[in-house]
């Protein structure tokens, strides 16, 4: 087996170069794999042939202080691999990044794209934060078409005109926060480190949550145009356009949310993001929106959507963002001892100052940071400068408003007398008054 070759553009590609057509006009960087099993072999195969660079150190050493923080390099090898259909997807990508995403944004990964704010406040979609597993496919909304099927009594072929015509689906619009459950993974690595992660991850600190004002149609009147749920209908599984790769293999990207969510109209499917169509980078022409559940079910360049009996198998819920009792780590853990990640659990986080800043203080210090629930809303939160002995409450007008599924942003001039070493905490109540544990940073 040869190995890949380290400088990696261009890259070549070993033997005949593979060939897969995209699957439609008007979408390009669409490869449609989950029905067509030989073309997925066909891929492994191809995959099977490359040794492709081992997972970078950064577990082991500090981050490099560039940004873009990580390149993603082995990522950009699989898309080359893949002949000239997804080749160019990397390039592609990161223009969006240019076109869409502010210049301050913090690329924790460069390929597949993930940025953070910058330590801001509040989130436009220029500075909202990025989560991707692969490209970003450019689908033309004139020939956009999602399919509805599995277990409906009609299963039907949306465009997007149809389902932006008021005369057949009500129009939904809602403030809520997304959060990635990797938010501040970074931490997480550094607790094992070289323990595991055979991904590269994105090493996100703080920053992998947004709030924006979404618009579209609660997917439950979708489902009702489809002539509602057959028998056994439990589960909504969604597909995305982009290419997955997992372990040798490629996918669609895939997850899937309980009905009950769906019927409770807490999950949208969305065209517009803050007032805007939304910017490729975040799905367009059409994205999932999940209210309070870990944003990786928030599935963007939807193309599919398919009712069935369990929760989906694909691996992206079967075998990322999962979570395990304390008994089981890294050293045991296996993918059947873990349970999906759903609803979000309540967390807050300082925002500013950063880790080790340096500040010259009259008494004061201004912390900045964030609180959220996913089963609600935040109801109290309080920092600390001691290293959690004392405690101050956010007063209820530094807090942001109280909005269902959205984060509250806070601001607390906390008491200082002490100089040197100082380590602060936030901690957090939601309206069911589950606890979020502190946070620390040190300066
Ligand atoms: N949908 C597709 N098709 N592909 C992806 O990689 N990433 C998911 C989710 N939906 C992802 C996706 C994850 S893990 C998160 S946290 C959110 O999108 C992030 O949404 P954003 O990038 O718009 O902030």
């Amino acid at each position: 087996m040869a190995p890949a070759e380290p400088n990696h553009a261009p890259f070549k590609v070993q033997g005949e170069e593979p060939y897969f057509a995209e699957e439609l006009e008007g979408w390009n960087g669409y490869i449609e794999w989950e029905k067509y099993p030989e073309k997925k072999k066909q891929a492994a195969e191809i995959l099977s042939r490359y040794d492709f660079p081992v997972p970078p150190e950064f577990q082991l050493e500090p981050l490099p202080k560039t940004n873009p923080i990580l390149e993603g390099v082995r990522w950009k090898y699989y898309h080359y691999a893949m002949g000239p259909t997804l080749k160019n997807v990397p390039e592609i990508s990161w223009k969006y990044v240019q076109k869409e995403k502010s210049p301050d944004m913090i690329h924790v990964l460069e390929f597949p794209y993930n940025g953070e704010p910058p330590r801001t406040e509040i989130t436009p979609n220029e500075d909202f934060f990025v989560r991707n597993h692969g490209g970003i496919p450019e689908i033309d909304a004139e020939k956009f078409v999602f399919d509805v099927g599995g277990l409906v009594n009609d299963p039907k072929k949306i465009t997007l005109k149809e389902l932006q015509d008021e005369s057949i689906f009500p129009r939904m619009s809602k403030t809520a926060s997304l959060q990635c459950s990797g938010t501040r993974r970074i931490e997480q690595i550094h607790e094992y480190p070289g323990d595991g992660d055979e991904l590269i991850n994105a090493p996100w600190a703080e920053g992998a949550i947004g709030t924006a004002r979404w618009t579209g149609v609660s997917l439950k009147k979708v489902i009702k145009y489809c002539g509602g749920l057959k028998d056994g209908g439990k589960h909504v599984e969604f597909y995305g356009a982009d290419t997955y790769f997992k372990k040798g293999n490629v996918y669609n990207y895939a997850v899937s949310v309980p009905y009950r969510k769906v019927k409770i109209h807490e999950v949208m499917l969305a065209w517009e993001m803050n007032g805007k169509p939304l910017p490729r980078i975040h799905g367009y022409p059409l994205r999932v929106v999940v209210f309070g559940f870990i944003g990786a079910r928030s599935c963007k360049w939807l193309y599919k959507i398919n009712v069935i009996g369990q929760p989906s198998l694909a691996p992206v819920q079967m075998k990322e963002y999962i979570y395990y009792s304390p008994q089981i780590g890294k050293h045991n853990n296996t993918y059947s001892n873990g349970f999906s990640i759903q609803t979000m659990p309540v967390s807050s986080a300082i925002m500013t100052p950063l880790n080790h800043d340096q500040i010259i203080h009259d008494g004061k210090i201004k912390l900045t940071g964030w609180a959220y629930s996913g089963s609600g809303w935040p109801e109290r939160v309080e920092v600390s400068g001691d290293g959690g002995n004392i405690w101050y409450e956010v007063p209820f007008d530094k807090l942001s408003k109280k909005v269902y599924y959205s984060w509250r942003v806070w601001e607390y001039d906390l008491p200082v007398d002490a100089e040197g070493w100082l380590e602060f905490c936030v901690r957090c109540w939601d309206n069911a008054l589950n606890a979020s544990s502190p946070r620390r940073i040190a300066l």
